[in-house]
């Protein structure tokens, strides 16, 4: 441990179970020093499991539905005065889609769960920026790390309206990074992450083929849950300063590859 975070205070949204990436990326703050809250919806709460990390991180936990403005506010403000004083750094980790998660395919949506999709998703990361900015809960210089994929890039079946939730919470992360980095100094970025074994990874359909392609394809293999957690550690950190408005790809090389000598092996493919 290197002290990375060191007098750091921050919110971690979305670990679920030890699976989570926010979960990971929670353990890795704490070896760095940061002290944080722990949030996520009451009905992810119930599962219970969110309270053995709190336990391992010397953190509380605040229940919030990330749709509700109200439960924000209230999360943020009692983060601000549990943690006694502004916020350094906030974790979004938050993801689902009723459409994907009940089979539903790309054409042949429910509306109103498409709505949802848009507000768990991406819709969530604008109303927690906007609550932080108007009690002004970040200090100059802080950060704000959302997670991504890139199917908000490139088309990816079995992704669904997924993939327009990404895309428009990659254009939140640089709307927004433009009005809270010129008003108080906030940096709001996305990390574009490998496919990575969670419960909101495995809802999609194909998902381990899907996993075991793109592993194939990258030069360095799929990032790990845990190597994310390091990346999100950098971001948080002071050493990142003037990185704003990106959507970072953590991915093993995978969105710049076109085709993999592995792969094109397995297909056959005349040495
Ligand atoms: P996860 O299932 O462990 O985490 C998703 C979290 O979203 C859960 O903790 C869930 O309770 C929370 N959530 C859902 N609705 C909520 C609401 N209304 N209010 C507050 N929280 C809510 O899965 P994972 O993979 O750790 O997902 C974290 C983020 O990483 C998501 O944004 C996901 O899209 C993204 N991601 C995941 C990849 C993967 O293959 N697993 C790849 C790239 C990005």
């Amino acid at each position: 441990m290197n002290n990375l975070l060191k007098g750091k205070r921050g919110i971690i949204f979305g670990a679920l179970d030890e699976n989570s990436i926010a979960w990971k990326v929670a353990l890795k703050a704490h070896e760095q020093g940061a002290v944080f809250t722990l949030t996520n919806a009451p009905v992810a709460l119930r599962l219970g499991e969110i309270n053995k990390l709190a336990e391992k991180c010397n953190a509380i936990v605040i229940p919030a539905d990330a749709t509700l403005v109200e439960d924000l506010d209230k999360l943020i403000a009692q983060s601000v005065e549990h943690l006694g004083g502004k916020l350094d750094f906030v974790l979004h980790s938050i993801g689902m889609s009723p459409n994907v998660r009940k089979g539903k395919s790309y054409t042949d949506v429910n509306y109103d769960w498409m709505a949802k999709t848009y507000d768990i998703s991406a819709f969530s990361l604008h109303k927690i920026l906007q609550s932080c900015m108007k009690q002004d809960a970040i200090n100059e210089w802080g950060s704000v790390v959302a997670l991504s994929f890139i199917a908000a890039q490139k088309a990816f079946p079995g992704y669904g309206d997924m993939a327009d939730a990404k895309a428009t919470l990659e254009s939140i992360v640089r709307s927004f990074g433009y009005y809270y980095g010129n008003a108080k100094k906030v940096r709001v970025n996305s990390i574009s992450q490998s496919p990575t074994m969670t419960t909101a990874g495995s809802g999609i359909k194909g998902f381990d083929s899907f996993f075991g392609f793109a592993d194939k394809m990258s030069p360095l293999g799929n990032a790990s849950a845990d190597a994310c957690a390091n990346y999100c550690v950098t971001l948080f950190s002071d050493l990142t300063r003037y990185v704003t408005m990106q959507n970072l790809y953590h991915d093993g090389g995978f969105s710049n590859i076109g085709v993999s000598e592995i792969l094109m092996n397995e297909l056959g493919a005349e040495k």
